[in-house]
């Protein structure tokens, strides 16, 4: 698939002060001259910001690692995880095509996408807030067939349950995520017939959905406030050294 940059494009492009701090942090974990290394993680904050990535986002990381712009583009566009066009302000729902969800019923999931948000995958809605594509197996096979909205997967789907999921979406409600037929994780859907015992350990949910219940954060977007910057060996501030003074000749 040919992955072009959007035809209409914004002015500008400028990381929030948080993010900018977050990015020039990341960009310490290589050493001096690699900084070309942190293009992924900073052209995805960059998407966090904006919900997309823009032509000027790309160029201003580029800027900011000094690389060629034509190498961070080759970078954006080369990912699918980076969306090189608008996406919906409340969800971006990317359906599993692959092999397994498709025999079990992605294409129903489709239809509910086509019919619910738009005709065409990179399409928003009429009112914005939502669009779809089909992506690559994202690994939750034996929970087939499932989407990911913002962080989340929602598996074991049917066109009835994407369909109330959506509804939820539009209507303020963020559903949760997970299995939605009963099943806890991906047990067989039968029950357990081993380490019985250690059913659920002792958990309504599953970790993933317990993880994403407690943070809050399932479509929330990164903006440079929540996430802590994880950089211990910058230190305190030092000092610059003063200049050294010339050996004294013999
Ligand atoms: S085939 Fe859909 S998650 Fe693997």
């Amino acid at each position: 698939m040919l992955r072009r940059l959007h035809p209409e494009q914004p002015a500008s492009f400028a990381f929030t002060p948080a993010n900018r701090a977050w990015a020039e942090a990341q960009m310490t974990k290589y050493p001096e001259g690699r900084q070309a290394s942190a293009i992924i993680p900073l052209l995805w904050r960059a998407q966090e910001q904006e919900g997309w990535l823009t032509r000027p986002a790309i160029e201003h990381v580029a800027e900011m690692l000094g690389m060629a712009y034509i190498r961070a583009l080759e970078v954006a566009t080369f990912y699918f995880m980076f969306q090189l066009a608008p996406v919906g302000s409340v969800a971006h729902v990317q359906i599993c095509g692959t092999t397994t969800c498709m025999i079990c019923g992605a294409e129903d999931l489709v239809a509910v996408c086509r019919e619910l948000i738009a005709p065409k995958a990179h399409t928003l809605s009429a009112d914005g807030r939502f669009s779809w594509e089909e992506v690559e197996c994202m690994g939750a096979c034996a929970n087939a067939p499932m989407v990911q909205i913002g962080k989340d997967y929602y598996e074991d789907l049917t066109a009835e349950r994407l369909r109330a999921i959506l509804g939820d979406f539009a209507a303020g409600r963020v559903p949760a995520p997970g299995p939605q037929n009963g099943r806890f994780a991906a047990e067989p859907r039968s029950g357990l017939t081993a380490l019985t015992a250690q059913a659920q350990g002792g958990l309504a949910a599953n970790y993933s959905v317990q993880a994403a219940a407690d943070l809050g954060d399932t479509i929330k977007r990164i903006d440079g406030t929540e996430v802590p910057l994880a950089t211990p060996w910058l230190g305190p501030v030092k000092k610059p050294r003063a200049p050294r003074k010339p050996k004294a000749e013999a």
